[in-house]
């Protein structure tokens, strides 16, 4: 049996997704769905070509909500906002490898705030640059589209990164999750899931439905149903 079928697999809904006309609203819909993490996504302008929202919002949201806030950093500069979202209600926090060389000095201060740490890539960075890090990273983000937008198409030859994480974590005993995020509907989450994913972020592939409390339970079947592949 391999690591990721004895793993519980997670559910975190992307509130990109959700109606920003009333998001207070839209979170506690979440909080009723049984999903595992609220997933946030923070977009500056400049690392990805979209704004979204900052820490006063997921400030606002925190008190509505017991679910873990994992909040997507692609910001240029994520090192001013780590402590704005840590004292917002940030229970987890996602730097991008493709910040280079101060990605281990971003990993150290969240850690050093109390938080979850999680390390991503895009889907055109090579693997390598990732594994020095695995050791300090609490998870593993394959981006499985380019970020920046909602609603785009799953990137099929990013399963061979996941793949590659899953090997890694097995051969250096390690326990970080994987997580995905792009383009997450049933059957590419079912595929992540096989290739070793463990951690499902879905947007659109979630919100299309009017009933997101069974939209989330479907999901979790297929990935625990993949994952037995
Ligand atoms: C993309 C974001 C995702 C986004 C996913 O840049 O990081 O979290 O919300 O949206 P879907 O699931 O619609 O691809
Ligand atoms: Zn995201």
């Amino acid at each position: 049996m391999s690591d990721a079928t004895i793993r519980s697999m997670f559910i975190a809904p992307s509130l990109l997704a959700a109606n920003f006309t009333r998001l207070g609203e839209e979170t506690m819909r979440i909080n009723r769905t049984g999903a595992d993490w609220l997933h946030l996504d923070i977009m500056d302008g400049h690392f990805v070509p979209n704004i979204s929202f900052g820490p006063a919002v997921v400030k606002a949201l925190r008190p509505l909500s017991k679910l873990i806030f994992d909040v997507h950093l692609m910001c240029a500069k994520p090192g001013i906002l780590l402590e704005p979202f840590a004292q917002a209600g940030a229970d987890r926090m996602t730097i991008h490898l493709e910040l280079g060389a101060p990605v281990g000095s971003l990993i150290w201060k969240i850690r050093s705030l109390g938080k979850q740490v999680g390390l991503a890539i895009n889907p055109p960075t090579s693997m390598s640059g990732l594994e020095p890090h695995l050791e300090r990273v609490d998870s593993v983000l394959i981006m499985t589209v380019n970020p920046g937008f909602g609603g785009q198409e799953f990137i099929t030859e990013c399963l061979t990164k996941i793949q590659q994480a899953a090997a890694w974590r097995d051969k250096l005993g390690l326990r970080y999750r994987i997580a995905v995020d792009g383009g997450i509907h049933c059957n590419t989450a079912a595929s992540c899931a096989a290739a070793g994913a463990d951690t499902f972020i879905s947007g659109t592939g979630l919100f299309e439905h009017k009933n997101l409390k069974a939209a989330v339970a479907r999901m979790r079947k297929r990935v625990e149903a993949g994952a037995a592949e």
